[in-house]
């Protein structure tokens, strides 16, 4: 079989041999034979208590795990990505979107540009248009203010801006409501228009190609919407603005260059919400608020770049999950925000972590002999409960989780928040711990069951525990904690990549379905069009096009 660099490192042999030997090792007896393990599995940085003593890990792998970072030359390959080194090799760019949040102001050159003068005027610019919305002083066609935003885009252009807005909702003022569409499902923005008024509807089509076919659709129905109220091109500039690299296409669009807030190749879309692609949060939650995320991220910027290894939270998030997924075998896991405000959590990771590490060759396009990403899924933890839960405690694959909560609530409401956070830690404590066949006899005769009852209900009642989580408590879900929270995912994903040498800054994998659909697209709008497909494809076709309404 093929040994890839990483499978011949010291460390990676070692950890295969740890492997062997931990899966004999019941969590709950690392518990009980160091009473300080919370001590020595915990750290913390400003806002956020970071909790791994629930891994599956003992002092032997933490060290092991620390040499294998260390082997893998995480230290240099971080200055390459903050330096803006091309680390993005099979597109040739720079990785920087942390000079998007570089609040210390420092230089950042790339191909002879210090991208960080680009990076203030592109703020700047986006200050100026969110005050201006926001007072009022931009008018509409009619002279009106805009009182409804509506944010088009997908994916990396979609999910921060929406994720971030529902987290912070609770400080929203009544200035402006957002709403965000992101699917071609034409129920979607029927479902958003339906509501508004033309007058008052400012439009952000955001899309860091302009090209991407579920954006462009979007974008089109809604000038139609619009023109059919304002009956005048001229009146586009008042009520659309555009967030892209592409000028070229947003002018072909129809929207005035100084409507357009740029970004830069140098940007990945399921990095992008710090750039101008953040603009619908900025004008939902005003420009403060804004800088406040990117402040939050910046303070991880410098941890991860700062600290010791041994308290690098970033890196222990990665290290802990490549030691789950591709030493333990455990392909799944899962995100439990313990917050109703960061239910949007599970669906941006989801982006962030497999477009960027699902992938199964590594940097020098050879297949690795490993696992690489697990899938990543979840919901709020409270809601999961009573849905999969059961399958977590007692189903028959492991699925290691991060666990989320905050300190205090956004809302207090009388006894709410005691009552989640003691479901939040609960659900740890019975996820490692269990409950053995010993302790269910004893409840059960306790409840004065015959022994034959005890042998019937016996197994379905033990739960083996032994399931490794990691719990993050914040002090609270505000804006510089959101920026925090997201930044601290971005490193993981990095230092995966890195740790797995895979390229995460690319997604050459939805390039395939998105050129099918086009091509199919054009069978289905001209019967004289026809590609050939399996019999599978041709018989759903076909059958599709039979049974529409013309
Ligand atoms: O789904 C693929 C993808 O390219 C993502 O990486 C990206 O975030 C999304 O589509 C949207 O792309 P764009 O911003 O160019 O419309």
């Amino acid at each position: 079989m093929f040994m890839s660099s990483r499978s011949q490192l010291a460390s990676w042999q070692a950890l295969s041999e740890s492997a062997k030997k931990m899966k004999q090792i019941h969590l709950k007896n690392l518990f009980a034979e160091d009473s300080a393990r919370f001590e020595q599995f915990s750290t913390q940085i400003p806002g956020v208590l970071f909790d791994y003593s629930k891994q599956h890990i003992d002092k032997t792998v933490f060290e092991q795990l620390i040499s294998l970072a260390k082997e893998c030359n995480v230290s240099a390959w971080r200055e390459k990505m903050f330096s803006g080194e091309k680390i993005n090799i099979t597109e040739d760019r720079a990785v920087l979107h942390t000079a998007l949040r570089n609040r210390a102001n420092t230089a950042i050159v790339v191909d002879g540009e210090n991208v960080t003068d680009a990076v203030n005027a592109e703020l700047a610019k986006m200050k100026t248009f969110v005050n201006k919305v926001r007072s009022g002083e931009w008018r509409g066609y009619t002279g009106k203010a805009v009182k409804d935003v509506v944010a088009i885009g997908v994916g990396g252009s979609n999910l921060g801006p929406q994720m971030a807005t529902e987290a912070l909702a609770a400080y929203a003022d009544d200035t402006l409501n957002v709403h965000y569409v992101s699917n071609v499902d034409g129920v979607q923005i029927a479902s958003v228009l339906k509501e508004l008024d033309a007058e008052t509807t400012l439009f952000v089509i955001s899309s860091k190609t302009f090209t991407t076919s579920e954006t462009m659709t979007n974008a089109k129905t809604a000038v139609e919407w619009f023109l059919q109220a304002a009956d005048a091109q001229t009146h586009i500039a008042k009520h659309f603005v555009a967030v892209s690299t592409n000028l070229e296409k947003t002018a072909a669009f129809g929207i005035a260059d100084e409507n357009v807030f740029t970004m830069w190749d140098w940007v990945g879309g399921r990095f992008s919400l710090w750039s101008a692609i953040g603009l619908p949060i900025a004008l939902y939650l005003g420009f403060d608020a804004f800088e406040a995320i990117l402040e939050g991220a910046f303070e991880v910027d410098e941890h991860f770049k700062n600290a010791d290894f041994e308290t690098n939270i970033p890196l222990l998030m990665a290290l802990l999950s490549v030691w789950n997924t591709s030493f333990l075998g455990h392909t799944s896991h899962a995100i439990l925000p313990y917050d109703q405000a960061l239910h949007m959590l599970p669906a941006y990771l989801q982006q962030g972590e497999m477009e960027s590490n699902g992938k199964h060759v590594n940097f020098a396009g050879d297949t690795v002999p490993y696992t690489t990403v697990p899938i990543i899924w979840g919901m709020t933890g409270i809601n999961g409960q009573h849905a999969f839960y059961q399958c977590l405690h007692q189903g028959n694959v492991i699925v290691p989780a991060d666990f989320i909560a905050s300190i205090e609530p956004q809302v207090n409401v009388g006894k709410h928040h005691d009552i989640l956070l003691s479901n939040f830690f609960a659900q740890t404590e019975a996820m490692m711990a269990g409950v053995d066949a010993e302790q269910v006899t004893t409840d059960l005769t306790a409840k004065g069951k015959s022994e034959a009852e005890i042998a019937e209900l016996l197994n379905h009642k033990i739960h083996q525990g032994n399931r490794p989580t990691t719990s993050m408590l914040l002090d609270k879900v505000d804006a510089k904690t959101v920026g925090r929270l997201i930044a601290l995912y971005e490193h993981k994903i990095f230092c995966q990549g890195i740790i797995l040498e895979i390229c995460s800054f690319d997604q050459w994998g939805v390039e395939l379905g998105k050129g099918l659909a086009s091509k199919i697209e054009a069978e289905l709008c001209d019967d004289s069009v026809s590609h050939p497909h399996d019999s599978s494809t041709n018989g759903l076709i076909a059958y599709y096009k039979t049974h529409r309404k013309q």
